[in-house]
């Protein structure tokens, strides 16, 4: 259960920041965390929240890069759920003018996953079909937006025909009911029976050896959750004949220099698109900080499209 708590306020450690948190993104792992299906890395608080987005209010030492007053975003291994929050110097971001700290906070958690999965693992060249299961979840809105933006052709898979919609409104096409479509089939009739360059997968279990079937000649696939099961029975006879790549990762346990290199990346490559609009975290709802329970809830229920959002006050 989420309650609020009196904490002692967290310090600046050496190469962090301490933020004042004005929002906090929630993501599906803080849910998993709450259940006990995710627990903190060693010596990570338990409060959760992996994004936070504020002012700068105290620097530790060895940290350089940002001054008391900055607005940053930034990927955090817990506690942003609070008013308060360290977070390492390299793992933070500027906040563009054109982003209010609101949006900023929707951004680290998957802005950081897309990026590293779709363009580093993945290495998604303009030109190619990209398919996004989830299409409407924080990320997935957020992996169709930079696909997009960098010249590929994204075909989404959503439950809802409200979500379809959202989906198709950040330029999938086309987006597939996968409740009543099947994705395989859907996704070879859109690509003339070529199949998928990359699939980005949040689903796993019985999608494993679809996503095979889906996916195109020298395909890559890559797995950011199994949603749907962590085990699954596949012909890789699949994999060898389309000579195909499948591979995966987890953020929160990389290592601070690999967190650092990507948030460097998105940095160089995908800022500029924020501060110009180009792209933007699509927000689905703002709760208060004192009201995380219903933000899980609204999580839980499945209806969300895009991000939630906690904000926070003195
Ligand atoms: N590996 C990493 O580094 C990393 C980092 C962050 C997040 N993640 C994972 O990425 C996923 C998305 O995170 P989020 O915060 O964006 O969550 P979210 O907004 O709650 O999205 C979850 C999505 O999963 C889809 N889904 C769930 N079960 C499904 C199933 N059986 N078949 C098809 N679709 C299914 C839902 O689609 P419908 O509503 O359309 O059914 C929904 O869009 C989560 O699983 C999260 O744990 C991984």
């Amino acid at each position: 259960m989420l309650v609020s708590q009196l904490r002692p306020l967290p310090q600046a450690g050496t190469g962090e920041v301490l933020v004042a948190v004005a929002a906090a993104g929630v993501n599906r792992p803080d849910v998993m965390q709450r259940e006990g299906k995710y627990p903190p890395p060693k010596g990570a608080t338990d409060i959760p929240g992996l994004e936070i987005a504020g002012e700068v209010v105290a620097v530790g030492e060895g940290a350089s890069r940002w001054k008391v007053g900055d607005r940053i975003m930034a990927l955090v291994v817990g506690g942003g759920y609070a008013q308060y929050c360290a977070a390492h110097e390299s793992h933070a971001l500027p906040v563009p003018p054109s982003l209010t700290l609101v949006a900023a906070a929707a951004v680290p958690e998957t802005f950081f996953t897309v990026w590293h999965n779709v363009f580093a693992r993945g290495r998604l060249q303009s030109g190619e079909t990209l398919l996004v299961h989830g299409g409407s979840s924080g990320i997935g809105t957020t992996a169709i937006q930079l696909a997009k933006a960098f010249g590929a052709r994204v075909i989404a898979t959503a439950g809802s025909e409200p979500k379809c919609d959202a989906c198709r409104r950040l330029g999938a096409d086309p987006c597939i009911n996968y409740r009543s479509e099947d994705f395989v089939a859907a996704t070879k009739a859109a690509t003339g029976g070529r199949g998928a360059d990359l699939i980005l997968d949040m689903v796993g279990g019985d999608y494993i050896g679809r996503n095979y079937e889906a996916a195109a000649v020298e395909g890559r696939v890559v797995q950011i959750a199994v949603q749907g099961g962590r085990k699954a029975t596949v012909d890789f006879s699949r994999l060898m004949l389309k000579r195909l790549t499948h591979t995966g990762s987890t953020l929160r346990a990389r290592s601070i220099a690999d967190k650092a290199a990507i948030a460097n990346a998105i940095e160089s490559h995908v800022l500029p698109l924020l501060a110009d609009g180009k792209v933007r975290p699509m927000i689905d709802s703002t709760f208060a900080l004192a009201d995380a329970a219903a933000a899980h809830l609204r999580m839980q229920s499945g209806e969300h499209i895009g991000k939630i959002v906690l904000t926070c006050k003195d």
